[in-house]
Order: C-alpha cells, then structure tokens, then sequence
C-alpha cells in the first residue's frame, strides 16, 4: 500500500508513521528527515536546504521531488510505504503522480493552537530520532528507546513554527480539495490521544487493529 501522510507540522505524522510502518512492513520515508541528515552530513544538497528548513519555508520542489524519485526506486518500496511530509505542494503532488501509484491520503487534523504547544514542547532524539513532548518526559533528557540525548529541533522556536504554519495553510492544505477530488481522502482526527489516533489511521486504511 502506497500511502501519503499529510497534515499540519506538529499534527503527528511522524510519530503515527514510525507505528504504522511498523505494523505493515513498510518504510517511513520522511523528507524532513532525509533533509535533516543532509544537513548534519554537509551534503550539497543539506547546505541548499539549511537555509530554507531555519526559516520555516519549504525546500524547492524540484530538490525534494529527485530526493524522493530516487527513494521510491529503492527495492525497500516494492511492498509500499509511507510518504511523510511529502507532497507538501501542488506540482509536488503532480510530479509524484508521474512516477508512483497513490492508494490513501490520510490527513491529520489538528487545530493551530494545538500545534504551537506540541510543537513548542517537543523533543527529539539525536541518535534514533525517537520523538517526545515535555509534558511526559518528567524531566528526563535522555530517549527512553536507546539512551542519547534529547534535542529541540531548530525550527520548533515560535517564529519558525508560526511561519511553518503560515507556509503550511498557503501551500500545503490546497492538497486536501486535490486528494479528494482523486477519491483518496481519507480525514483522521490528530487531536485525540496517539492511541486512538493510531487505530483511526489503521482503520482509515482498512486494516483492523
Ligand atoms: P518536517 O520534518 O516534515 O516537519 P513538519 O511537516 O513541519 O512536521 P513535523 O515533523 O514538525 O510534525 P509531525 O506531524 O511529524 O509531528 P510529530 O509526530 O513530530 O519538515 C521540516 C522542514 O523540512 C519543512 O519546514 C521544510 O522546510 C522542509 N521540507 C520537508 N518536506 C518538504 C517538502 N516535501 N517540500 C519542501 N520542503 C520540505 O509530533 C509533534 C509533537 O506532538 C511531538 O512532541 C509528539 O510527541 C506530539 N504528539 C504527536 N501526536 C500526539 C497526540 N495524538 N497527542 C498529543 N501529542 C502528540
Ligand atoms: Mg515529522
């Protein structure tokens, strides 16, 4: 199953991926990941993006469209995966359409007030990427999967997130009157515990917990 995570930043695509993928089998494919390890790896390709990412602004179509061309051309993908975070505009979901078969959007939905506070809150692992928020650490610095230390992303300081959000209503939401015209819609209250929200996305995809 070929599928696509859309969603505001914050909404939980990432932390619903990572279970997901794991139930089915299939990869998480993250372009704010890969992006990010570009960055750390001084690639050509992560010194192009730093500047855009620290702002809040989307990364140039054509950059993340050959990122994620090459990625679903991996043997990895035979079986399907998850696409997190991308398409992010219209002529990325159009180039999308020119090399793989979508079967499912899920669209999570947060309100924007919550996801200035999830997002002011969270946390990330260094080492393995595992994801927190504050309010259940307990005051712990450390991940809980393997040990390393917690970080908070650069762009989760209020004015990136506030212009995340902006860049998010102007160029990314457009995607929900696109998938639904296409049928592949399919709408998943993020606001609700991870649990519930987990079961939601597993039955929104016809799977049974
Ligand atoms: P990216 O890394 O994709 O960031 P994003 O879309 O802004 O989304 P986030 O990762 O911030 O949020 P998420 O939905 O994954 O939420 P999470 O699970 O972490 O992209 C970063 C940047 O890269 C972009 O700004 C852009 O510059 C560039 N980029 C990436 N893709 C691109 C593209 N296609 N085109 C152009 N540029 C691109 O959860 C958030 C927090 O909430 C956590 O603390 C978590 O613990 C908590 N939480 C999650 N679910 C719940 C719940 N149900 N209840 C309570 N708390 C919850
Ligand atoms: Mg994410």
């Amino acid at each position: 199953m070929n599928v696509i995570f859309l969603g505001p930043p914050g909404a939980g695509k990432g932390t619903q991926a990572v279970r997901v993928c794991e139930r089915l089998g299939i990869p998480q494919i993250s372009t704010g990941d890969i992006l990010r390890r570009a960055i750390k790896e001084q690639t050509p390709t992560g010194l192009a993006a730093k500047a855009y990412i620290d702002k809040g602004e989307l990364v140039p179509d054509s950059v993340v469209i050959d990122i994620v061309r090459e990625r679903l051309a991996a043997k990895d993908c035979e079986n399907g995966y998850i696409l997190d975070g991308f398409p992010r505009t219209v002529p990325q979901a159009q180039a999308l359409a020119t090399f793989a078969k979508i079967d499912a959007v899920i669209d999570i939905e947060v309100s924007d007030e919550k996801l200035t506070e999830r997002l002011s809150g969270r946390r990330v692992c260094l080492s393995c990427g595992g994801t927190y928020h504050v309010s259940r650490l307990n005051g712990s610095t450390t991940c809980e999967k393997c040990g390393a230390g917690l970080i908070q992303r650069y762009d989760d300081k209020a004015e990136t997130v506030l212009s995340r959000l902006k860049v998010y209503h102007a160029q990314t939401a457009p995607l929900i009157d696109f998938y639904a015209e296409q049928g592949l819609l399919r709408t998943v209250d993020g606001s609700q515990p991870m649990d519930d929200c987990f079961s939601a996305i597993l039955s929104a995809l016809g799977e049974a917990k």
